[in-house]
């Protein structure tokens, strides 16, 4: 088949599985992007903190430098992946902004470039495409990832590895808009302070909300790895910066279960969610993840049948 044949097929099958567009496209780096992509149909309201999916044909072309796929089936289907809808919290203007005002969705996505478990396929073909470039969107937005047990006499704490911030982004700005009193926390962790795409906003909003915090933490920088560095603060995955008291310290709360809802969101590990042990009992993994942390501090997970103040969601 000729190059042109080829090009020619994947163009119908874009006219086919295609149904929204990327409208803006900012990389802070080369591996992370935030992406606003507005659907073809009207989009349906949805809670901030759950997430929809996205696609590309496996048609389109990997970027250079990531794993090799193996053969992974026929070219012409579609790779599909979830995606926590994020918000840019502030407008152009600098204004206080929710999802529910925007036409657009926004989504921050980390490219990976490996893994061990299979080769990645949808993030090295989405970190090809630019503005205008149609793609996937599904019209089911779900999840159960939201703020429907916080009350407004609560103080609400979001923790996030890497783009696990997305949702908490979208329901930091519904509770700013609803004008939530109690304070309100975010800590994201990265491996570099580069990894903070939204550092400059959240900056921002706590200037303009005075119950509001962001505490950005990196894992990599040489102030973490460095031990004659002069700022030396080691390396602190969340678990250890919660268990410490650390994070009390910074944030300036108290982490009480009675009046307290933490969200976790992003590198299953550090959400640390109880499996399945040998005798058919959920046990806690290890190392210690923070769902671990939160029950020793007399924190419950939320469950469909009984509520609970630890709200999680993997990634993977
Ligand atoms: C409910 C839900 C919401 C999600 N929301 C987001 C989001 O907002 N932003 C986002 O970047 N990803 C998000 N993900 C992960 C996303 O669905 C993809 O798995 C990810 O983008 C990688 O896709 P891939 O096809 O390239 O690799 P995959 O084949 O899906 O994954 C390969 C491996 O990459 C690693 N990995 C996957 N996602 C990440 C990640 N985000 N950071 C670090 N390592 C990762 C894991 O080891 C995984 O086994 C979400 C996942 C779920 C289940
Ligand atoms: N961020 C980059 O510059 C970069 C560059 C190339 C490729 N990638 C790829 O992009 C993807 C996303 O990377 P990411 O950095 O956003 O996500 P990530 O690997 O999940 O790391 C985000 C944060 O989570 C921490 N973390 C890792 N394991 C943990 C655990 N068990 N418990 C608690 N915290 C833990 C990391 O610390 P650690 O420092 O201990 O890992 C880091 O601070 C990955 O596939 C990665 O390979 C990222």
């Amino acid at each position: 088949m000729t190059a042109a044949q080829t090009e020619m097929d994947a163009e119908k099958l874009r006219e086919q599985f295609y149904n929204a567009t990327i409208t803006e496209l900012r990389k802070p780096h080369d591996d992370l992007m935030v992406l606003r992509v507005r659907p073809d149909w009207p989009i349906p309201a949805f809670e901030p903190g759950q997430y929809t999916v996205l696609g590309l044909g496996a048609w389109e072309p990997r970027l250079p430098g990531t794993q090799p796929e193996r053969d992974e089936g026929p070219p012409s289907r579609l790779i599909r992946r979830a995606y926590s809808i994020s918000c840019p919290l502030l407008d152009d203007a600098g204004r206080l902004v929710t999802v529910d005002e925007l036409d657009f969705l926004e989504f921050y996505v980390a490219l990976v470039r490996r893994s061990v478990e299979r080769p990645p396929a949808l993030t090295p073909r989405l970190f090809t495409r630019r503005p205008g470039d149609r793609l996937y969107c599904g019209n089911r937005i779900r999840g159960t990832y939201t703020l429907r047990h916080v009350r407004p006499q609560d103080t609400v704490v979001f923790a996030a590895t890497g783009t696990g911030e997305a949702p908490h982004n979208a329901m930091i700005a519904q509770l700013l808009k609803r004008g939530h009193r109690p304070p309100i926390v975010a800590v994201t962790s990265v491996r570099y302070r580069r990894d903070l795409a939204y550092l400059q906003t959240h900056r921002r909003l706590q200037e303009l909300f005075d119950n509001y915090r962001y505490l950005p933490l990196t894992t990599r920088e040489p102030e973490n790895l460095d031990p004659s560095h002069p700022r030396f603060v080691g390396k602190r995955h969340l678990q250890d910066y919660f268990e410490s008291g650390a994070f009390e310290r910074d944030a300036g709360i108290t982490l009480d279960p009675r009046n307290t809802h933490v969200f976790l969101c992003g590198n299953p590990q550090m959400v640390g969610a109880p499996v399945p042990g040998p005798d058919g009992k959920k046990v806690f993994p290890a190392p210690k993840g923070m769902v671990q942390v939160l029950t020793e501090r007399g924190f419950n997970i939320d469950r469909p049948n009984a509520p609970g103040n630890i709200h999680f969601e993997r990634f993977w």
